[in-house]
């Protein structure tokens, strides 16, 4: 598919993957919708793309994907602008990453499932009736690793993106008649903010390798890739592939592994305690 002229919606354009995203779309001249709640750095990367040159404009919404007034909101912003919804990119997200008993039940556990399961689901079901009627269309979901291993302290954001995982694929199995296609694109860790905001306390300083870690780039580019050919399922770096077959094929002794290196190290203080 070429980009140029096609309307896009990218979540959580505000910072990191989005915004990397949002500016590969740009090149590409699409007709860009940033929605994100900070409105301020959605006008900066709105003017950044409009000195590109490109052909490209853009509409910003602030919109928080954990309310479905705002959902709709942005939905009917876009086809009121723009008249169709070609692409939509499901970026926004956070994880809080602690063990379970430390996480908020409302600002930790509600909210990850408020923004990265339902933000995600309510936005597609406001844009699907626009992209059934126009019998063409493409849902991109921001999935993860841990949508396909989960690891300790991951429980929550894990469930969140497995559950994205299921509603992605049975959603693909359903709206392909209508010419709709949906794409899971799954990194490993990238260099964002996410990581800042997650709260990640580490005593063993156990890290994605710098081997495997990717830029807010890399994603945009392979996103923007995505939008040009459908895939079910994207893994990046491919090297992650051999962790999801290491889990499926030999899962004891994933767990086993897990358990002994990083968990009962990282909780030796919690075990003495308690
Ligand atoms: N970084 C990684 O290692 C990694 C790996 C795999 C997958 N991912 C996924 O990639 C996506 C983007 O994360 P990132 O790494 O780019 O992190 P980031 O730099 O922190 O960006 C997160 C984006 O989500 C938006 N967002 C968060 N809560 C929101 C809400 N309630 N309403 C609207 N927007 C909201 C933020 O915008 P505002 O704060 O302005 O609202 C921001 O634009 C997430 O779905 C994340 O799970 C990240």
């Amino acid at each position: 598919m070429d980009i140029k002229d096609k309307v896009v919606i990218v979540t959580g354009a505000s910072s990191g993957i989005g915004e990397a995203t949002a500016r590969e779309f740009g090149r590409g001249g699409a007709k860009l919708v940033l929605a994100a709640r900070r409105v301020d750095r959605l006008e900066t990367l709105a003017q950044e793309i409009a000195m590109m040159n490109s052909g490209a404009s853009t509409l910003v919404v602030q919109a928080d994907l954990s309310k479905l007034e705002d959902i709709q909101s942005l939905i009917q912003q876009t086809t009121e602008r723009f008249s169709r919804i070609d692409v939509l990119v499901n970026n926004a997200g956070f994880g809080r990453l602690d063990w379970l008993e430390n996480l908020d039940p409302v600002k930790d556990i509600q909210a990850q499932f408020d923004v990265n399961v339902m933000g995600v689901i309510q936005t597609t079901r406001q844009a699907l009736p626009v992209m059934m009627k126009q019998r063409s269309g493409h849902v991109i979901n921001m999935c993860s690793m841990a949508g396909l291993v989960a690891t300790p302290t991951y429980t929550i954001y894990a469930a969140c993106k497995h559950a994205v995982h299921g509603f992605s694929e049975a959603l693909r199995r359903e709206v392909k008649p209508w010419g709709i296609e949906v794409s899971m694109i799954y990194p490993g860790g990238v260099k964002t903010e996410f990581q800042a905001h997650a709260g990640i306390k580490r005593k063993t300083g156990a890290t994605t390798p710098n081997a495997l870690l990717l830029s807010a780039e890399d994603v945009g580019r392979a996103v923007l890739q995505l939008a040009r050919r459908p895939r079910p399922m994207w893994i990046i770096p491919w090297a992650w592939t051999v962790s999801v077959w290491m889990n499926r094929a030999f899962n004891r002794l994933v767990d086993w592994t897990t358990i002994n290196r990083f968990t009962i190290p990282e909780r030796e203080d919690d075990l003495k305690a308690n």
